[in-house]
């Protein structure tokens, strides 16, 4: 897809993968970029170095509610959604059982499947939403939405098995 004129929306877009996106998105032109995550710090300091085209709003993608207000003040700010990409993820390492025998705790394995899964897909419906209203280019698209899995998906190392899983989603 084309970025020029183009308005993008990224999670976990204030660093890493993310935020690498979010600069090339400006360098090709992009209308807007609006960085979604929870380190505020990171996403000020990325709205200052790309300038008035840039927009940070705090959204925990575990939280429903942000993920809504942040679509909507994309939709307010840009007046459309072309490009959404969801960067938002974390890693998490825990053996199944411990060496003594004792099990994983499941609040980690919880709270990667809510970051990396349930958040992506619930950013991507949001999205989906808001780019149902644009009017579908030559091909009939009427925006794109990238999400970021990992070769853990297929492949994991030992202890990733929520990692793996929460990818292995996003994968299907
Ligand atoms: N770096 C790699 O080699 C690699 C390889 C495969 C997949 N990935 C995937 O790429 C994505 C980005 O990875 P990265 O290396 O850039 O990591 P990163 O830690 O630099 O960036 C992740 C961002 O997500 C944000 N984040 C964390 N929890 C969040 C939440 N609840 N709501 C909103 N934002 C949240 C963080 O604040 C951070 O800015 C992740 O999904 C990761 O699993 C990375």
């Amino acid at each position: 897809m084309r970025m020029d004129d183009s308005v993008v929306a990224i999670t976990g877009g204030a660093s890493g993968l993310g935020a690498g996106v979010a600069r090339r998105a400006m360098s090709q032109g992009a209308r807007g970029v609006a960085i979604l995550d929870v380190n505020d710090d990171l996403g000020h300091a990325l709205v200052k170095e790309l300038g008035s085209a840039a927009t940070y709003v705090h959204c925990d993608v575990r939280n429903s509610d942000d993920v809504s207000a942040a679509i909507a003040h994309v939709e307010s700010t840009f007046g459309a959604l072309h490009l959404a990409v969801a960067c938002a993820g974390i890693g998490w390492v825990e053996r199944t059982i411990a060496k003594d025998g004792t099990p994983a705790n499941l609040d980690g394995y919880r709270r990667v499947i809510e970051i990396n899964l349930i958040g992506s897909y619930d950013f991507a419906r949001h999205a989906a939403s808001l780019m149902s209203k644009n009017e579908p280019g030559d091909s009939g698209e009427r925006g794109a939405i990238v999400m970021t899995a990992s070769l853990a998906a297929y492949d994991g190392q030992t202890g990733q098995v929520a990692y793996s899983a929460s990818k292995e989603g996003l994968w299907a």
